[in-house]
């Protein structure tokens, strides 16, 4: 795992900025993994900076999305397709076709995980980007996911739920449950970048970089990967 400590969030954009376009540029039709939250904002506005200033394209980059709630279509502020038109994907020159994020209103949720792993395994991730959660959680895969897990339907643990309330107006209306890739469908992706800030991150940073690969820890999965990159700024690395 190559781990980079920055000082602040703008350099922690900028880092991973020189990594998602190093996929990005050298593979036009790239799949690239996005993520939702607050710790990829940065790095998607500086993706929007540097299509519009220096033209990099995404006419034919394909898109995967990690994670969905359950219940919520693109109308829904607080839905994931919400987040990433309103953050990146109408700032950029994506084709609405090569946008993929997990449906969280196809009335049968099986089918749509089956569907979403066939699709995943017929355009691996070149790159997958990910936040991590306090608990240690990748995409909404909580403590105690099986590392061989594919895409599947999350009841969301209490404090992820408190976590995410933020965004609603209140608690009640965070949805209970989430569709999210599984853990073997994110550790297929060809490379895996991390990005983190904040002092709430650092147990969890250290567990994933240091601790012992376990179920109780998603993340600590990574250090079974080839090609990871973790970008993070002083109080996510503090306990290092
Ligand atoms: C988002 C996702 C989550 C977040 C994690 C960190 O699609 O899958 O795993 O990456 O909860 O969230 P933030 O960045 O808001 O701290």
């Amino acid at each position: 795992m190559k781990v980079i400590v920055v000082k602040n969030s703008n350099e922690i954009a900028s880092e991973a900025l020189k990594v998602m376009l190093e996929t990005v540029k050298s593979n036009s039709k790239a799949v690239i993994g996005l993520a939702t939250g607050s710790s990829p904002i940065g790095l998607y506005e500086s993706m929007i900076a540097d299509h519009v200033n220096s033209g990099t394209s995404y006419a034919d980059i394909r898109t995967v999305n990690l994670d969905e709630y359950v219940g919520l279509d693109e109308k829904s502020e607080q839905s994931y397709i919400y987040f990433m038109n309103d953050n990146l994907f109408k700032s950029v020159n994506l084709n609405k076709n090569n946008i993929n994020l997990p449906n969280g209103m196809n009335a049968d949720m099986q089918v749509e995980c089956d569907n979403y792993t066939a699709l995943l395994n017929s355009m691996p991730q070149d790159i997958q980007l990910l936040g991590i959660g306090a608990n240690g959680h990748i995409g909404f895969n909580e403590p105690g996911t099986s590392f061989d897990s594919t895409t599947h339907i999350v009841e969301l643990e209490e404090g992820t739920r408190i976590d995410n309330a933020r965004f609603f107006n209140s608690l009640d209306e965070v949805p209970k449950f989430a569709i999210t890739m599984g853990i073997a469908n994110i550790m297929n992706a060809k490379k895996i970048l991390v990005v983190a800030n904040g002092k709430n991150k650092a147990k969890a940073v250290f567990e994933m970089v240091k601790g012992q690969v376990s179920e109780n820890c998603p993340a600590s999965i990574l250090q079974k990967h080839k090609d990871v990159v973790l970008v993070i700024d002083e109080s996510a690395a503090s306990l290092l």
